[in-house]
């Protein structure tokens, strides 16, 4: 994580600098959210989203139709970060994994490559050149490998002169024509744009350089920004890209799962089909929590509409990981048709009540226990916006069984733990 924090840093002053032009450009010096190049990482992500609201609705949604659901797939960062397992090998096993182990059925598609896929240096020709320690056969080998398998292939690059590496990976600053249409040759589906050494230039600008690269490629791509909610994306991202972190890099702790939940949440207005808050990949199964967390992470990620990138080695992982995963219930809530991110209706003393509209007219209704003792959590279906009936079904979307109430949602949930139901009115007669 080293060179993260270099990064950061880096970011600052190129913050600063970027602050010092734009006072001597003026306020029309520059289109773009330009108080946010001033900001530090998360800064942005701290203030009021429904402030946002007042100055605009959010951008119509790219026309394209792509990411119309909250992508699904696997992406080797949150496992492997640059180590030398992130290789060819692995990429090819998870796609096998996918396929035999039921994860392709269950919605997972895209099998994503993170940063250090490439060489240094660019070639003669100004192309990027993939390491061939790590990739012997090249990435459209590999692309054509995971296309064979019925399943989509991703790559990763940043919206700077390097990407966010220490070791200096060539970035697509300037290159976005050529990389664009290197990528497309590839067979690539999903391009996550990073934002490290990005030289202060306007986010905004940078990020629809690329959309408009990928665009004249012709070929479908979903697009990634990852500019950690710098600059408010979700203001201005919905017809720049199809998904759009929010936050810093999650890490494989509690804390930070939270943080980033707590962050991700306000932010629901601005999420739908097409154009969706990214609060960072999975972390389940990575060792750093229980699986009573993890099952919470996936939980509320599934609430919030959240792409569900898997970001541990499936080659290890334990059943349990397999089983929260591969949870189909939850899976459908993420993937509901309606595209609506989760709310929140109440969070008194850590216990969360959290609603998600679903298309059929059903309330997803998560019980979220952020304290560190077991808690009852209460609400009704009528508080979860159901019409007023005698009876509703809920439908316990871990255990896989269901009852029917009057209209009480209750349960008593462990320290960190979401239980999660699916709520219909019963109809009578
Ligand atoms: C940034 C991103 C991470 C990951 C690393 C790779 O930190 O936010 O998700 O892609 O770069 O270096």
């Amino acid at each position: 994580m080293r060179h993260l924090l270099s990064a950061f840093t880096g970011r600052r002053v190129i913050g600063l600098l970027a602050a010092a032009l734009l006072c001597t450009a003026g306020p029309s010096g520059l289109s773009g959210p330009a108080a946010a190049q001033n900001a530090a990482p998360g800064d942005a992500a701290d203030r009021d989203p429904g402030s946002a609201s007042a100055a605009g609705a959010p951008a119509p949604r790219l026309p394209d139709g792509l990411a119309a659901t909250p992508p699904m797939g696997f992406n080797n960062w949150n496992s492997t970060q640059c180590r030398a397992e992130f290789n060819e090998s692995m990429v090819k096993s998870v796609a096998d994994i996918f396929v035999a182990k039921g994860l392709k059925d269950a919605g997972y598609q895209y099998v994503n490559l993170d940063d250090c896929w490439a060489l240094p240096q660019r070639d003669a020709a100004g192309k990027l050149v993939p390491d061939p320690r790590r990739f012997p056969n090249g990435i459209k080998a590999l692309a054509d490998y995971v296309h064979s398998k019925g399943l989509k292939f991703g790559i990763y690059t940043s919206a700077g002169v390097k990407t966010c590496s220490a070791t200096g990976f060539p970035g697509a600053l300037h290159h976005e024509k050529s990389d664009a249409q290197q990528f497309a040759a590839w067979g690539v589906d999903y391009l996550k744009y990073d934002n490290c050494n990005n030289l202060g230039l306007d986010a905004e600008q940078r990020y629809i350089t690329m959309r408009d690269a990928l665009k004249a490629t012709g070929r479908p791509i979903v697009y990634g920004l990852c500019e950690w909610g710098q600059n408010r994306p979700w203001e201005w991202a919905a017809d720049v890209g199809h998904l759009w972190r929010t936050t810093g890099d999650i890490s494989d702790r509690w804390s930070s799962m939270l943080s980033i939940l707590k962050r991700n949440l306000p932010l629901a207005p601005y999420a739908g089909p097409g154009h969706w808050n990214d609060p960072d990949m999975l972390e389940v199964g990575n060792g750093g929590m229980t699986d009573t967390e993890y099952r919470s992470h996936f939980s509320l990620w599934a609430m919030m509409a959240a792409p569900l990138l898997i970001g541990t080695d499936l080659r290890t992982a334990s059943p349990a990981t397999y089983e929260i995963v591969s949870n189909r219930e939850i899976i459908a809530l993420d993937q509901d048709a309606l595209g609506k991110q989760g709310t929140v209706l109440s969070s008194d003393g850590g216990r969360w009540v959290i609603v998600k509209q679903l298309r059929d007219g059903d309330r997803a209704v998560a019980l979220f226990n952020e304290t560190d003792r077991a808690q009852a959590i209460t609400t009704t279906a009528t508080a979860a916006g159901l019409p007023a009936a005698p009876t509703y079904r809920l439908r316990d979307l871990w255990s896989h069984k269901q009852r029917n109430t009057h209209g009480e949602i209750s349960a008593t949930v462990p320290a960190h733990g979401t239980a999660v139901y699916r709520v219909s009115t019963v109809r009578h007669g």
